[in-house]
């Protein structure tokens, strides 16, 4: 085959007069039959046009340029020109190559879909299917040259920070990051199972009270739960740690490589991240993970609301921990018509809200919704809210958890649907001083917000110590030193500083509900270490698919991830996960109760 000399990329006007090889795909044609056929041949660098003219060619090389279709797999070589017609939307537009040899390296069959007509995407199903042919459009190529300029800076930029990348075991037993594991049973020892990480946590906590100082490691992540739009199965972290470091050494170190990253991928300068503490999160924006690129901010209006007859207010103020709060949308009084109020509610109800009362201020009153009840407090709720005329207002009266979760789910909706979001901003910012426990009514016990080895700030440690696990809102009360990167709303990365007290990390246990045998059977590795001069240590923990999402603007996670899963877990083109023969899972001692069999 004739080996490529350029990419189909890289000619330019200079090359005029050269002999070329060029190896790659037919992106178009255009001309069969005419005598003049034109080829648009691509590879991963570009496109350049070839030209097959019967005036300079034998007879065979344009019935063979006649025969080529979109993908075939072709090997061109010729003498580079100045193109006729330029075009000046490609690198190579004001130049062709002029075909005196052809050979077509592989013939594609009849094509599932054409990967140049971008236009046509057919269903996600059968791009996943034919993942190769997907792969081989540019917009998934610029995404995969994305997540690699990614994945090199990290090493570059940690590497400068004295960061060492390890690898910690994929077969592992099971750390507590919240999630279902994925199992693997052992053939070796019979009835035993490993688990596959959902994150290398404890190894990374394992490393730093092994003297390694600073870790760091791409790392994929098992997690048995259901895909989301921005959460996979199987996914990678940009996985850190530090021994000796407080959270804000921490906080500069990763702030610094947010900034790095975005410099050099994006071209953005980010400024200083502003910080901001969960409870403020969740009382301004009704959520820990703000996105603070628009307004529509939460205000507490419980007070007044208690003014008035209002009985939906009046039931959710008599509730344990009731509020009412509101918030103010800008100008769209008129577009709030009874079908767009409706929609609300109905949407609300996901988050446990009985209904989402609301009403429009214009020529200086309340008018439609609940209007009619706020009379008596008009000018308050102007006051408290900051109405100006023609603006909407909506309300969540109940408790504050349903209340914070509804209007933090209601806001960002209406900013969608209203186009009040800015296009092309980066809001980046830290959410620190989270709880450490959260007590869950059903389950009768607490979990915690980040994970179990997340320390407590260093003022609480002797509150924690003392804490007795009845005393809910005491427990609920102490303060961790966990701390969350937030970018334009998402959660694009989470740490904190550990325990490294074997005495504060077996109180956590205990508060979590873990006997002392318990404890001892799934972590004595991890207390026994934490007994040998533990240096005091932190990390976090970046989803590197998401950073992508960010950096590529795609809305769904599959599209940053070369070979993805399904909604519902299975890899289309491989068609994992699939059965196995009985044989296999005899030596693995396992028996399957499924009803689907080999
Ligand atoms: P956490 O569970 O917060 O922390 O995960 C860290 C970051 O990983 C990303 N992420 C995901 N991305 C895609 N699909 C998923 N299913 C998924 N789950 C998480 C998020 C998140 O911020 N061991 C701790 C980190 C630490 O404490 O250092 C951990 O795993 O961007």
């Amino acid at each position: 085959m004739g080996i490529r000399t350029h990419s189909c990329g890289q000619i330019r006007e200079s090359d005029i007069g050269a002999t070329v090889t060029l190896n790659g795909w037919v992106n178009a044609f255009r001309g069969h039959g005419s005598g003049l056929i034109f080829v648009d041949m691509r590879d991963r660098d570009g496109i350049t046009q070839v030209v097959f003219d019967s005036e300079d060619a034998p007879a065979e090389l344009i019935e063979a340029g006649d025969r080529l279709r979109n993908e075939d797999c072709i090997s061109v070589t010729g003498v580079v020109r100045e193109r006729a017609k330029k075009n000046d939307k490609i690198p190579t537009g004001s130049i062709e190559v002029l075909a005196s040899e052809l050979q077509v390296l592989s013939k594609t069959k009849k094509l599932p879909f054409v990967p140049s007509d971008e236009k046509n995407l057919p269903a996600e199903e059968t791009r996943l299917k034919y993942r190769y042919l997907d792969l081989r459009r540019a917009d998934m190529q610029k995404i995969l040259k994305t997540r690699h300029r990614l994945t090199k800076l990290t090493r570059d930029y940690f590497d400068e920070h004295g960061f060492l990348e390890i690898e910690t075991p994929m077969l592992c037993r099971s750390t507590p990051e919240g999630a279902r594991d994925f199992l693997v049973p052992s053939r070796q020892q019979e009835g035993m199972w490993y688990a596959l990480p959902q994150s290398p946590q404890l190894f990374k906590q394992i490393l730093m009270i092994a003297g390694c100082d600073r870790y760091l490691q791409i790392v994929r992540c098992f997690r048995d739960e259901d895909p989301r739009a921005d959460r996979q199965a199987e996914f990678t972290q940009i996985d850190l740690e530090l021994a000796f470091v407080d959270r804000d050494a921490v906080l500069e170190i990763m702030e610094g490589f947010a900034k790095k990253i975005w410099k050099e991928i994006m071209g953005v300068e980010l400024g200083e991240f502003p910080r901001m503490t969960f409870q403020e999160a969740m009382d301004t924006y009704g959520s820990d993970r703000p996105d603070t690129r628009f307004e529509l901010k939460l205000v507490d209006v419980s007070e007044i609301a208690g003014k008035t007859d209002f009985g939906v207010f009046q039931n959710a103020l008599g509730l344990n921990k009731g509020c009412v709060k509101a918030f103010r949308v800008p100008g769209v009084a008129e577009k709030f018509s009874r079908k767009v109020t409706d929609g609300f509610s109905k949407f609300a109800e996901d988050f446990g809200a009985g209904g989402i009362p609301t009403t429009k201020y214009v020529n200086g009153g309340f008018e439609g919704g609940i209007g009619k009840f706020l009379g008596d407090v008009q000018d308050e709720l102007v006051a408290a809210l900051g109405l100006e005329d023609g603006d909407a207002v909506v309300f969540a009266a109940d408790t504050y958890g349903v209340v914070s979760r509804s209007l933090g789910e209601l806001r960002l909706k209406i900013a969608k649907d209203f186009d009040l979001i800015p296009e092309g901003m980066w809001n980046f910012l830290w959410v620190y001083d989270f709880p450490m426990f959260e007590y869950v009514e059903d389950a009768g016990r607490y979990h915690a917000l980040h994970h179990p080895f997340t320390a407590p700030s260093d003022y609480e440690v002797e509150r924690l110590l003392s804490a007795d696990a009845k005393d809910i809102d005491m427990v609920e009360s102490i303060v961790s030193d966990g701390y969350d990167m937030i970018c334009n709303g998402s959660e694009i990365g989470g740490g904190s500083i550990r325990i490294h007290r074997a005495d504060v990390q077996a109180k956590v246990f205990e508060l979590l509900g873990l006997s002392e045998e318990e404890a001892k059977l799934k972590f004595s590795f991890l207390m026994d270490a934490l007994s040998y001069g533990a240096p005091p240590h932190g990390g976090i923990a970046f989803g590197l698919d998401r950073l992508v999402m960010h950096m590529c603007g795609t809305e769904n996670i599959r599209e940053v991830i070369a070979f993805p899963k399904t909604m519902t877990g299975q890899d289309l083109m491989c068609e994992a996960p699939n059965v196995v023969d009985d044989e296999q899972l005899d030596e693995l001692h396992v028996r399957s109760t499924a009803t689907v069999s080999s």
